[in-house]
Protein backbone atom coordinates (compact mmCIF):
# COMPACT_ATOMS: atom_id res chain seq x y z
CA UNK A 1 0.00 0.00 0.00
CA UNK A 2 1.39 2.95 -1.40
CA UNK A 3 1.20 5.70 1.57
CA UNK A 4 4.08 8.21 3.02
CA UNK A 5 4.26 8.43 6.33
CA UNK A 6 7.07 7.96 9.55
CA UNK A 7 6.76 4.21 9.63
CA UNK A 8 6.64 3.56 6.01
CA UNK A 9 9.60 6.28 4.54
CA UNK A 10 13.06 5.14 5.79
CA UNK A 11 14.00 9.48 5.66
CA UNK A 12 10.65 10.09 8.16
CA UNK A 13 11.54 8.32 11.65
CA UNK A 14 9.13 8.89 14.54
CA UNK A 15 11.19 10.31 17.35
CA UNK A 16 11.38 8.04 20.40
CA UNK A 17 11.22 10.45 23.10
CA UNK A 18 8.13 11.06 25.41
CA UNK A 19 5.76 13.67 24.50
CA UNK A 20 2.89 14.55 27.47
CA UNK A 21 0.50 16.92 26.39
CA UNK A 22 -0.98 18.09 30.28
CA UNK A 23 -3.70 20.26 31.41
CA UNK A 24 -5.84 20.11 28.38
CA UNK A 25 -8.82 21.95 28.59
CA UNK A 26 -10.86 19.60 26.17
CA UNK A 27 -9.96 16.78 24.91
CA UNK A 28 -11.72 15.63 21.79
CA UNK A 29 -10.42 11.61 21.75
CA UNK A 30 -13.04 10.63 18.80
CA UNK A 31 -13.49 7.42 20.76
CA UNK A 32 -16.28 5.66 20.14
CA UNK A 33 -17.30 1.60 20.67
CA UNK A 34 -18.40 1.30 17.38
CA UNK A 35 -15.89 0.94 14.46
CA UNK A 36 -16.84 1.91 10.86
CA UNK A 37 -17.51 5.41 10.47
CA UNK A 38 -19.47 7.86 12.01
CA UNK A 39 -22.83 7.73 10.84
CA UNK A 40 -25.85 9.65 12.14
CA UNK A 41 -26.14 10.58 15.72
CA UNK A 42 -22.95 8.89 16.45
CA UNK A 43 -21.39 11.68 14.36
CA UNK A 44 -21.44 14.52 16.98
CA UNK A 45 -19.98 12.32 19.73
CA UNK A 46 -16.34 13.74 20.50
CA UNK A 47 -15.61 11.28 23.11
CA UNK A 48 -14.76 14.90 25.23
CA UNK A 49 -12.24 14.28 28.26
CA UNK A 50 -12.04 17.55 30.43
CA UNK A 51 -8.54 18.49 32.31
CA UNK A 52 -7.30 15.53 30.72
CA UNK A 53 -3.39 14.78 29.34
CA UNK A 54 -2.41 12.34 26.73
CA UNK A 55 1.24 10.48 26.28
CA UNK A 56 3.16 9.86 23.59
CA UNK A 57 5.93 7.25 22.99
CA UNK A 58 7.75 6.52 19.71
CA UNK A 59 5.65 8.15 17.56
CA UNK A 60 1.91 6.44 18.79
CA UNK A 61 -0.21 7.43 21.85
CA UNK A 62 0.29 4.89 24.60
CA UNK A 63 -2.23 6.62 27.16
CA UNK A 64 -5.34 9.10 27.42
CA UNK A 65 -7.01 9.78 30.01
CA UNK A 66 -8.13 12.39 33.19
CA UNK A 67 -5.11 14.61 33.95
CA UNK A 68 -4.30 12.96 37.49
CA UNK A 69 -5.37 9.13 36.03
CA UNK A 70 -2.51 9.85 33.15
CA UNK A 71 0.03 11.17 35.21
CA UNK A 72 -0.26 7.27 37.40
CA UNK A 73 1.06 5.46 34.61
CA UNK A 74 3.78 3.57 36.10
CA UNK A 75 6.15 4.27 32.55
CA UNK A 76 6.01 8.09 33.55
CA UNK A 77 6.54 7.85 36.75
CA UNK A 78 9.81 5.96 35.71
CA UNK A 79 10.61 7.93 32.91
CA UNK A 80 9.97 11.39 34.24
CA UNK A 81 13.03 12.98 33.13
CA UNK A 82 13.27 12.20 29.79
CA UNK A 83 9.62 13.61 29.19
CA UNK A 84 8.96 16.65 27.41
CA UNK A 85 5.71 18.11 28.59
CA UNK A 86 3.53 20.17 26.74
CA UNK A 87 1.53 22.68 29.12
CA UNK A 88 -1.94 22.84 27.64
CA UNK A 89 -3.84 25.16 29.84
CA UNK A 90 -7.11 26.40 28.42
CA UNK A 91 -6.55 24.93 25.07
CA UNK A 92 -8.50 22.16 22.96
CA UNK A 93 -6.60 19.33 21.70
CA UNK A 94 -8.16 17.15 19.11
CA UNK A 95 -6.71 14.69 16.63
CA UNK A 96 -5.15 15.53 13.37
CA UNK A 97 -7.46 16.98 10.48
CA UNK A 98 -7.08 14.21 7.93
CA UNK A 99 -7.55 15.87 4.69
CA UNK A 100 -9.21 13.43 2.26
CA UNK A 101 -9.36 15.27 -0.94
CA UNK A 102 -6.80 17.40 -2.36
CA UNK A 103 -5.65 18.58 -5.93
CA UNK A 104 -2.26 19.97 -4.63
CA UNK A 105 -0.17 19.24 -8.37
CA UNK A 106 -0.38 22.68 -9.98
CA UNK A 107 1.67 25.07 -10.66
CA UNK A 108 0.21 28.73 -11.08
CA UNK A 109 -3.29 30.21 -9.38
CA UNK A 110 -5.77 30.49 -12.44
CA UNK A 111 -6.39 34.49 -11.92
CA UNK A 112 -8.34 34.29 -15.68
CA UNK A 113 -11.12 32.18 -14.44
CA UNK A 114 -11.34 33.21 -11.27
CA UNK A 115 -11.88 36.87 -13.02
CA UNK A 116 -14.60 36.01 -15.76
CA UNK A 117 -16.47 34.26 -12.62
CA UNK A 118 -16.68 37.60 -11.00
CA UNK A 119 -18.06 38.69 -14.51
CA UNK A 120 -20.51 36.22 -14.45
CA UNK A 121 -19.07 32.77 -16.27
CA UNK A 122 -19.98 29.87 -14.94
CA UNK A 123 -17.36 27.15 -14.55
CA UNK A 124 -18.60 25.03 -17.19
CA UNK A 125 -18.80 27.97 -19.66
CA UNK A 126 -14.99 29.20 -18.23
CA UNK A 127 -14.08 25.40 -19.07
CA UNK A 128 -15.64 25.59 -22.77
CA UNK A 129 -13.69 28.53 -23.26
CA UNK A 130 -10.22 27.36 -22.38
CA UNK A 131 -10.10 27.84 -18.87
CA UNK A 132 -10.48 25.13 -16.29
CA UNK A 133 -8.64 22.18 -15.69
CA UNK A 134 -6.86 22.24 -19.11
CA UNK A 135 -5.40 25.83 -18.90
CA UNK A 136 -3.88 24.12 -15.78
CA UNK A 137 -1.71 21.64 -17.92
CA UNK A 138 0.33 23.32 -19.57
CA UNK A 139 2.32 24.44 -16.33
CA UNK A 140 2.48 21.03 -15.22
CA UNK A 141 4.08 19.24 -18.40
CA UNK A 142 6.45 22.27 -18.58
CA UNK A 143 7.49 21.80 -14.77
CA UNK A 144 10.21 19.99 -14.15
CA UNK A 145 9.63 17.31 -11.06
CA UNK A 146 11.31 19.42 -8.35
CA UNK A 147 9.93 22.43 -9.25
CA UNK A 148 6.47 20.88 -9.26
CA UNK A 149 7.36 19.06 -5.75
CA UNK A 150 7.97 22.57 -4.40
CA UNK A 151 4.70 23.47 -5.06
CA UNK A 152 2.94 20.66 -4.00
CA UNK A 153 5.36 20.98 -0.34
CA UNK A 154 3.75 24.46 -0.35
CA UNK A 155 0.52 23.48 -0.01
CA UNK A 156 1.13 20.73 2.57
CA UNK A 157 2.57 23.32 4.60
CA UNK A 158 -0.18 25.79 4.40
CA UNK A 159 -2.31 22.72 5.71
CA UNK A 160 -0.30 21.54 8.58
CA UNK A 161 -0.29 25.45 9.83
CA UNK A 162 -4.02 24.81 9.93
CA UNK A 163 -3.95 21.39 12.02
CA UNK A 164 -3.75 18.94 9.17
CA UNK A 165 -1.53 16.46 9.53
CA UNK A 166 -2.72 13.61 7.34
CA UNK A 167 -3.93 14.57 3.43
CA UNK A 168 -4.90 12.56 0.03
CA UNK A 169 -2.93 14.02 -2.96
CA UNK A 170 -4.12 13.56 -6.17
CA UNK A 171 -2.35 13.96 -9.43
CA UNK A 172 -4.62 15.23 -12.70
CA UNK A 173 -3.50 18.25 -14.18
CA UNK A 174 -0.67 16.67 -16.38
CA UNK A 175 -3.48 14.05 -18.30
CA UNK A 176 -0.72 12.45 -20.41
CA UNK A 177 1.01 9.22 -19.05
CA UNK A 178 4.38 11.53 -18.07
CA UNK A 179 3.17 14.09 -16.77
CA UNK A 180 0.63 12.40 -14.93
CA UNK A 181 3.91 9.83 -13.38
CA UNK A 182 5.59 13.05 -12.95
CA UNK A 183 2.75 14.96 -11.00
CA UNK A 184 2.74 11.47 -8.63
CA UNK A 185 6.70 11.35 -8.07
CA UNK A 186 6.41 15.18 -7.50
CA UNK A 187 3.84 14.32 -4.30
CA UNK A 188 5.73 11.49 -3.21
CA UNK A 189 8.96 14.14 -3.24
CA UNK A 190 7.08 16.52 -1.54
CA UNK A 191 5.84 14.01 1.46
CA UNK A 192 9.29 12.91 1.93
CA UNK A 193 9.80 16.14 3.57
CA UNK A 194 6.75 16.92 4.85
CA UNK A 195 5.78 15.14 8.59
CA UNK A 196 2.71 14.40 7.91
CA UNK A 197 1.05 11.65 5.76
CA UNK A 198 0.53 11.65 2.59
CA UNK A 199 -1.69 9.68 0.44
CA UNK A 200 -1.22 9.55 -3.16
CA UNK A 201 -4.29 9.42 -5.78
CA UNK A 202 -3.91 9.12 -9.43
CA UNK A 203 -6.72 10.99 -11.14
CA UNK A 204 -5.42 11.01 -15.10
CA UNK A 205 -9.12 10.59 -15.96
CA UNK A 206 -9.87 14.20 -14.43
CA UNK A 207 -10.72 15.25 -17.95
CA UNK A 208 -9.81 14.25 -21.41
CA UNK A 209 -7.21 16.52 -22.62
CA UNK A 210 -6.93 19.14 -25.85
CA UNK A 211 -5.16 16.43 -27.96
CA UNK A 212 -7.97 13.37 -27.23
CA UNK A 213 -11.17 16.07 -27.67
CA UNK A 214 -14.14 13.35 -28.76
CA UNK A 215 -12.03 10.98 -28.64
CA UNK A 216 -12.69 10.17 -24.71
CA UNK A 217 -12.33 6.09 -25.33
CA UNK A 218 -8.86 6.22 -26.24
CA UNK A 219 -7.60 8.61 -24.03
CA UNK A 220 -9.50 5.87 -21.38
CA UNK A 221 -7.55 3.13 -22.90
CA UNK A 222 -4.58 5.02 -22.03
CA UNK A 223 -5.38 5.97 -18.35
CA UNK A 224 -6.65 2.37 -18.27
CA UNK A 225 -3.36 -0.08 -19.81
CA UNK A 226 -0.72 2.68 -19.48
CA UNK A 227 -1.33 5.20 -16.44
CA UNK A 228 -2.97 2.50 -13.79
CA UNK A 229 -0.45 -0.09 -14.29
CA UNK A 230 2.64 2.18 -14.24
CA UNK A 231 0.98 3.75 -10.80
CA UNK A 232 0.67 0.77 -9.59
CA UNK A 233 3.77 -0.68 -10.72
CA UNK A 234 6.20 1.82 -9.56
CA UNK A 235 4.14 2.03 -5.93
CA UNK A 236 3.33 6.15 -6.94
CA UNK A 237 -0.38 5.67 -5.94
CA UNK A 238 -2.78 4.46 -3.81
CA UNK A 239 -6.26 5.27 -5.08
CA UNK A 240 -7.25 6.09 -8.25
CA UNK A 241 -9.97 8.67 -8.90
CA UNK A 242 -12.44 9.87 -11.56
CA UNK A 243 -13.76 13.31 -12.63
CA UNK A 244 -17.38 11.48 -12.78
CA UNK A 245 -19.35 14.64 -14.56
CA UNK A 246 -20.60 15.79 -18.17
CA UNK A 247 -17.77 17.11 -19.71
CA UNK A 248 -15.42 15.07 -18.16
CA UNK A 249 -15.73 11.03 -17.95
CA UNK A 250 -18.79 9.13 -18.44
CA UNK A 251 -19.99 6.15 -16.61
CA UNK A 252 -18.64 3.92 -18.64
CA UNK A 253 -15.19 5.45 -18.64
CA UNK A 254 -15.97 5.97 -15.02
CA UNK A 255 -16.84 1.94 -14.75
CA UNK A 256 -13.83 0.51 -17.26
CA UNK A 257 -11.48 2.95 -15.03
CA UNK A 258 -12.48 1.38 -12.10
CA UNK A 259 -12.07 -2.02 -13.25
CA UNK A 260 -8.68 -1.20 -14.29
CA UNK A 261 -7.66 0.09 -10.72
CA UNK A 262 -9.06 -2.82 -9.25
CA UNK A 263 -7.28 -5.36 -11.07
CA UNK A 264 -3.52 -3.61 -10.16
CA UNK A 265 -5.12 -3.59 -6.53
CA UNK A 266 -5.28 -0.01 -6.46
CA UNK A 267 -8.45 1.50 -4.49
CA UNK A 268 -11.22 3.67 -5.69
CA UNK A 269 -12.73 7.08 -5.34
CA UNK A 270 -14.46 9.60 -7.44
CA UNK A 271 -15.68 13.20 -7.86
CA UNK A 272 -20.02 12.79 -8.23
CA UNK A 273 -22.48 15.03 -8.71
CA UNK A 274 -20.58 18.37 -8.77
CA UNK A 275 -22.43 20.19 -11.82
CA UNK A 276 -25.35 17.80 -12.49
CA UNK A 277 -27.20 14.28 -11.49
CA UNK A 278 -25.41 11.17 -11.80
CA UNK A 279 -26.41 7.80 -10.95
CA UNK A 280 -24.08 6.31 -7.68
CA UNK A 281 -25.83 3.25 -6.92
CA UNK A 282 -23.31 1.32 -10.26
CA UNK A 283 -20.33 2.02 -8.75
CA UNK A 284 -20.83 0.68 -5.00
CA UNK A 285 -19.95 -2.77 -6.27
CA UNK A 286 -16.08 -1.48 -6.80
CA UNK A 287 -16.15 -0.60 -3.43
CA UNK A 288 -15.02 2.97 -3.68
CA UNK A 289 -13.63 4.25 -0.55
CA UNK A 290 -15.49 7.72 -1.26
CA UNK A 291 -17.34 9.81 -3.44
CA UNK A 292 -17.13 13.42 -3.29
CA UNK A 293 -19.18 16.92 -3.56
CA UNK A 294 -22.76 14.78 -3.64
CA UNK A 295 -24.17 18.26 -4.65
CA UNK A 296 -26.81 16.75 -6.91
CA UNK A 297 -27.22 13.35 -5.54
CA UNK A 298 -30.83 11.26 -5.65
CA UNK A 299 -32.47 10.07 -2.97
CA UNK A 300 -32.62 6.93 -4.06
CA UNK A 301 -28.46 6.74 -4.41
CA UNK A 302 -27.99 8.49 -1.08
CA UNK A 303 -30.96 5.40 0.84
CA UNK A 304 -28.30 2.84 -1.41
CA UNK A 305 -24.98 4.54 -0.02
CA UNK A 306 -26.74 4.47 3.50
CA UNK A 307 -27.97 0.81 3.44
CA UNK A 308 -23.99 -0.19 1.75
CA UNK A 309 -22.70 1.24 4.65
CA UNK A 310 -25.26 -1.15 7.20
CA UNK A 311 -24.18 -3.92 5.12
CA UNK A 312 -20.50 -3.68 4.64
CA UNK A 313 -19.08 -2.38 8.06
CA UNK A 314 -15.78 -1.66 8.59
CA UNK A 315 -15.19 -0.92 5.29
CA UNK A 316 -17.70 1.86 3.10
CA UNK A 317 -18.04 4.07 0.84
CA UNK A 318 -17.84 7.99 2.68
CA UNK A 319 -19.40 11.04 1.15
CA UNK A 320 -17.04 13.24 1.25
CA UNK A 321 -18.10 16.94 0.76
CA UNK A 322 -16.27 19.53 0.14
CA UNK A 323 -17.82 23.40 0.67
CA UNK A 324 -15.25 25.18 -0.38
CA UNK A 325 -15.70 24.53 -4.04
CA UNK A 326 -19.49 25.62 -3.76
CA UNK A 327 -18.37 29.08 -1.31
CA UNK A 328 -15.28 29.83 -4.29
CA UNK A 329 -17.36 29.16 -6.70
CA UNK A 330 -20.13 31.29 -5.64
CA UNK A 331 -22.99 28.58 -6.69
CA UNK A 332 -24.86 29.74 -4.03
CA UNK A 333 -25.53 26.35 -2.73
CA UNK A 334 -24.27 23.27 -0.82
CA UNK A 335 -24.63 19.44 -0.77
CA UNK A 336 -27.43 18.87 1.55
CA UNK A 337 -25.38 17.47 4.23
CA UNK A 338 -28.40 17.07 6.96
CA UNK A 339 -29.94 15.10 4.34
CA UNK A 340 -27.11 12.87 4.20
CA UNK A 341 -26.35 12.18 7.58
CA UNK A 342 -29.87 12.01 9.22
CA UNK A 343 -30.26 9.56 6.88
CA UNK A 344 -27.70 7.42 8.00
CA UNK A 345 -24.69 7.80 5.34
CA UNK A 346 -21.28 8.35 6.52
CA UNK A 347 -19.86 11.71 6.14
CA UNK A 348 -16.36 13.66 5.49
CA UNK A 349 -15.43 16.83 5.02
CA UNK A 350 -12.38 17.90 3.15
CA UNK A 351 -10.81 21.12 1.27
CA UNK A 352 -10.36 19.72 -2.25
CA UNK A 353 -7.68 22.32 -2.50
CA UNK A 354 -6.74 23.33 -5.78
CA UNK A 355 -6.77 26.02 -8.13
CA UNK A 356 -10.00 25.88 -10.33
CA UNK A 357 -12.67 25.66 -7.34
CA UNK A 358 -10.83 25.58 -3.75
CA UNK A 359 -7.76 27.20 -2.71
CA UNK A 360 -8.66 26.65 0.05
CA UNK A 361 -5.96 24.98 2.33
CA UNK A 362 -7.52 25.54 5.82
CA UNK A 363 -9.94 22.55 7.32
CA UNK A 364 -10.97 25.08 9.98
CA UNK A 365 -12.59 27.17 7.51
CA UNK A 366 -14.04 24.55 5.64
CA UNK A 367 -15.96 23.14 9.17
CA UNK A 368 -16.87 26.63 9.68
CA UNK A 369 -18.82 26.62 5.98
CA UNK A 370 -20.45 22.91 7.18
CA UNK A 371 -21.96 24.84 10.19
CA UNK A 372 -22.75 27.97 8.38
CA UNK A 373 -23.71 26.87 5.01
CA UNK A 374 -24.64 23.14 5.64
CA UNK A 375 -26.20 23.00 8.85
CA UNK A 376 -23.32 20.62 10.88
CA UNK A 377 -23.15 20.69 14.28
CA UNK A 378 -19.52 21.69 14.98
CA UNK A 379 -19.25 18.23 16.73
CA UNK A 380 -20.35 16.67 13.72
CA UNK A 381 -17.76 18.86 11.61
CA UNK A 382 -14.55 17.83 13.77
CA UNK A 383 -15.81 14.08 13.41
CA UNK A 384 -16.14 14.43 9.65
CA UNK A 385 -12.37 16.47 9.15
CA UNK A 386 -11.09 13.56 11.47
CA UNK A 387 -12.21 9.98 12.08
CA UNK A 388 -14.81 9.93 9.11
CA UNK A 389 -11.69 11.47 6.76
CA UNK A 390 -9.24 8.67 7.87
CA UNK A 391 -12.34 6.52 6.93
CA UNK A 392 -12.21 7.66 3.49
CA UNK A 393 -8.56 7.18 3.42
CA UNK A 394 -9.09 3.35 4.74
CA UNK A 395 -6.31 4.51 7.72
CA UNK A 396 -8.66 4.69 10.37
CA UNK A 397 -6.86 2.05 12.38
CA UNK A 398 -3.95 4.78 12.76
CA UNK A 399 -5.40 8.03 12.01
CA UNK A 400 -8.37 10.22 13.03
CA UNK A 401 -9.08 9.29 17.00
CA UNK A 402 -6.63 9.83 20.12
CA UNK A 403 -6.54 6.08 21.42
CA UNK A 404 -4.08 4.19 22.57
CA UNK A 405 -1.92 2.46 20.26
CA UNK A 406 -2.71 5.45 17.08
CA UNK A 407 -0.35 7.32 15.22
CA UNK A 408 -0.06 10.89 17.58
CA UNK A 409 -0.75 13.61 15.28
CA UNK A 410 -2.40 15.93 17.20
CA UNK A 411 -3.74 19.57 16.39
CA UNK A 412 -3.91 22.11 19.77
CA UNK A 413 -5.83 24.87 19.46
CA UNK A 414 -5.58 28.10 21.57
CA UNK A 415 -9.66 28.04 22.01
CA UNK A 416 -11.08 27.36 25.47
CA UNK A 417 -14.09 25.44 23.37
CA UNK A 418 -14.29 23.01 20.89
CA UNK A 419 -16.97 24.86 18.92
CA UNK A 420 -14.32 27.75 18.52
CA UNK A 421 -12.77 25.95 15.81
CA UNK A 422 -15.79 26.83 13.18
CA UNK A 423 -16.45 29.68 14.88
CA UNK A 424 -13.59 31.85 14.36
CA UNK A 425 -14.50 31.83 10.68
CA UNK A 426 -11.10 32.45 8.78
CA UNK A 427 -8.97 33.09 11.52
CA UNK A 428 -6.20 30.23 12.67
CA UNK A 429 -6.20 29.61 16.34
CA UNK A 430 -4.10 26.34 15.61
CA UNK A 431 -1.67 26.69 18.22
CA UNK A 432 0.59 23.66 17.49
CA UNK A 433 1.17 20.71 15.53
CA UNK A 434 2.07 17.14 17.22
CA UNK A 435 3.44 14.81 13.61
CA UNK A 436 4.12 11.11 15.11
CA UNK A 437 4.91 12.64 18.06
CA UNK A 438 6.94 15.37 17.33
CA UNK A 439 6.09 18.84 17.48
CA UNK A 440 6.19 20.65 13.94
O1 LIG B 1 -12.85 18.90 -7.21
N1 LIG B 1 -14.14 18.67 -10.14
C1 LIG B 1 -13.05 18.32 -10.46
N2 LIG B 1 -11.92 18.67 -9.87
C2 LIG B 1 -11.76 19.82 -9.04
C3 LIG B 1 -11.66 21.06 -9.82
C4 LIG B 1 -10.41 21.11 -10.54
C5 LIG B 1 -10.13 22.40 -11.23
O2 LIG B 1 -11.03 23.15 -11.62
O3 LIG B 1 -8.93 22.64 -11.38
C6 LIG B 1 -12.82 19.86 -7.96
O4 LIG B 1 -13.60 20.80 -7.81
FE1 LIG C 1 -11.70 17.65 -6.32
Amino acid sequence: MTTYSRDTQPGKKADNTALLLVKIRQLLTLHSASTGPRRGRDLGDLGLIEDAAVLCVGGNIVSVGKGKDALRDSWIRKNRNNIREIDCTGKVVLPGFVDSHTHPAFTAPRLVDFEKRIAGATYEQIAAAGGGIRSSVEGVRKATRAALAEHVLAGFNAMLAQGTTTVEAKSGYGLSLEAELKSLEAIGDAARQWPGTVVPTLLGAHVVPREYEGREEKYVRIVCNEMIPRAAAGKLARFVDVFRERGACSPESTEHIFFAAREQGLGVRAHVCQLSHCEIAPLLKYDPASLDHMDHVADDDIAALAAQSVLSPPYQTVATLVPGANHFLGLGRFPDARKLIDSGVPVALATDYNPGTSPIASMPFVLSLACTQMKMTPAETIAAATINGAHALRLAERKGSIEPGKDADLAIFDVADYREIPYWMAGSRCAAVIVAGVQT
